[in-house]
């Protein structure tokens, strides 16, 4: 088992992406914590503990300053330490320049950028103290390359990028690594709702052909959390079927 007894906390656990990176580190031996705004996350948590893993789901909003920075001084009580941080929750908002609001703007921020500020913050306290920690993000190929109609996206997932290189300097010392991820078009709630003439058109721009399934993403952050990537740190790893290249 690659995650052994390590604790993990998965934001945005209670779907696509998120859920199946919490199933995933618990087969691998992880106790999770999902923490999400939609009561699903209760089932995610019920279906693992029901198959032999352990988790528990706390149903926080990592735009909750407070929220996010007292579950964590529990977390931390009750189990001893925090190893894993992924930063998966993740919402968009999207709309051409012109036309996007000051909400559609703030909202996507709040999620994408604070929330993901605020949860690192925190947890990466507990980790100094424990000298270990793993800390993945959500970034997107929106972050390295824009995309229309995400103005508010491209500049919290571009900040996420950025931000993983700041605490992969800042915490390398501490026996803590920070990377990220950036998902090319994976096939989850997020994207359901994109219209099938510009699902085709994304096909096309894919090398590979096809568009992934949540798993292929969560493979991707169980590497970064695992301890065979002790020596990789401040990167983004595109999974993208070759999309970014
Ligand atoms: N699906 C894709 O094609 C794709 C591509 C690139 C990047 N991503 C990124 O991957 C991550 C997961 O995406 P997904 O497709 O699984 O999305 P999703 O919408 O299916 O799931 C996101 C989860 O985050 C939760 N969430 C939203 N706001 C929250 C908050 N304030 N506090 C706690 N939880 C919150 C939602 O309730 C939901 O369960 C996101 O960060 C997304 O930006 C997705």
């Amino acid at each position: 088992m690659r995650l052994k007894d390590r604790v993990a906390i998965v934001t945005g656990g209670s779907r696509g992406i998120g859920q199946a990176t919490a199933e995933l580190f618990a087969k691998e031996g992880a106790k999770v914590i999902i923490w999400d705004l939609l009561d699903e996350g209760s089932y995610v948590a019920k279906g693992i503990n029901e198959s032999g893993g352990t988790a528990e789901f706390l149903k926080i909003s990592i735009t909750d300053k407070d929220a996010v920075e007292a579950s964590v001084a529990d977390i931390a009580k009750r189990y001893g330490k925090i190893d894993i941080l992924i930063n998966n929750a993740g919402i968009t908002r999207d709309k051409t320049l012109v036309k996007m609001s000051d909400d559609e703007w703030d909202a996507v921020i709040a999620v994408n950028l604070s929330g993901v500020f605020y949860a690192t913050r925190a947890v990466s306290q507990v980790m100094r103290e424990n000298a270990y920690g793993r800390i993945v993000s959500a970034a997107s190929t929106t972050g390295l390359r824009g995309n229309y109609g995400q103005t508010n996206y491209a500049a919290t997932k571009a900040g996420v990028i950025g931000m993983t290189k700041t605490w992969a300097t800042e915490l390398g010392k501490f026996g803590i690594t920070a990377n990220a991820i950036a998902p090319g078009y994976t096939q989850t709630p997020m994207t359901d709702a994109i219209p099938d003439n510009i699902r085709q058109m994304a096909l096309m721009t894919i090398p590979v052909g096809f568009l992934a399934d949540p798993i292929d993403i969560a493979y991707g952050y169980l590497y970064l959390a695992s301890e065979e990537s002790r020596f990789v740190s401040g990167i983004c790893l595109p999974i993208d079927g070759g999309y970014s290249r």
